[in-house]
């Protein structure tokens, strides 16, 4: 007998929504012609879910709206509608606390590179899976080490694409170096942004710096939400790029997503960040962060 796969072995209960019916996680498959698996036609969302809750939920959504808009899509249903949806995934997850996964594709249809012009009816995609709520509290207390890799990613890094290829090779290279996350370098020698979270530090002054919005980068949920947060807050942020050699001299440096708000980097290719532990500003960020997306830091 051929052994199941492995997404199939979770724990029993999961459910995954897929084109407006609920199934069980490993039951649940798009078709073979689907543009994503064929083309990486299409666009994702992660937001974090505490207590039941979306974190973030309308900023998901805005910009799930506009990756969608970027590659000539519309939404798959309304946007009512959509929560809704998300609100069920969750709730027959029964996960409390967890990783909300939304995949939008140009849906399943004859293989050709042109999208035809009455396309095929989107595929959408809601999975959900527990946080690793010990591995995430680990690295706020302790701090990640990353491991910068070139940015070898396409011209437009402000769609949340399916493509993912680059990320991940930078990614496996990173953690072959024994690092949880890659800050990637752009041909210039400043850092775009991590594999999958967005890049910070902390100059001498205390100035938190994180690069502008471009096509360089995702715009990032957390970082859009942590930046309203430290202005309310009255800190000093800058949105500039900065190089890798600014970075190994910050006082503080951390990574955002919504997979983990300001989590502390203490090691950046081996070498120490700061004093090595995480720093008092990102803690404070991550508290003012926490305050604004309604979750309790204690
Ligand atoms: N990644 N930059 C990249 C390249 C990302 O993939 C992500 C998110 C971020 C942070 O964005 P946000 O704060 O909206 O999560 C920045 C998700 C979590 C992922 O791919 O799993």
């Amino acid at each position: 007998m051929t052994k199941k796969w492995s997404a199939s072995r979770a724990p029993a209960g999961r459910i995954a929504y897929v084109n407006g019916r609920y199934l069980p996680h490993g039951e649940a498959a798009v078709h073979i012609e689907d543009r994503a698996l064929q083309l990486g036609d299409g666009i994702y969302e992660v937001t974090n879910v505490i207590n039941f809750q979306p974190i973030d939920e309308e900023a998901h959504l805005e910009r799930m709206e506009r990756s969608l808009r970027e590659i000539g899509m519309a939404m798959p249903m309304g946007r009512a509608a959509l929560k809704l949806v998300m609100r069920e995934v969750i709730a027959r997850n029964r996960i409390p606390n967890g990783l909300l996964y939304l995949q939008v594709t140009r849906g399943a249809v004859r293989r050709d590179h042109v999208p035809p012009k009455d396309g095929p009816r989107p595929t959408l995609i809601l999975t959900m899976r527990a946080q690793d709520m010990a591995g995430l509290a680990s690295r706020m207390q302790k701090g990640i080490a990353v491991s910068t890799q070139p940015d070898i990613r396409w011209g437009r890094c402000d769609i949340k694409t399916v493509q993912l290829l680059p990320n991940l090779l930078a990614k496996q290279a990173a953690k072959a170096a024994g690092a949880f996350e890659a800050w990637l370098i752009d041909a210039d020698g400043y850092v775009t942004e991590g594999a999958s979270t967005n890049a910070w530090i902390v100059d001498a002054d205390g100035t938190v710096i994180t690069r502008d919005l471009s096509n360089a980068i995702l715009p990032g949920v957390t970082r859009r939400i942590m930046l309203e947060a430290m202005a309310e807050g009255q800190m000093k942020v800058v949105e500039r790029k900065f190089t890798l050699s600014e970075a190994l001299a910050a006082r503080e440096a951390f990574i955002s997503s919504a997979t983990g708000a300001a989590v502390p980097v203490v090691a950046i290719d081996g070498k120490t960040i700061g004093q090595g532990v995480p720093g008092p500003l990102t803690r404070r960020i991550y508290g003012l962060y926490a305050a604004r997306a309604g979750i309790n830091s204690d």
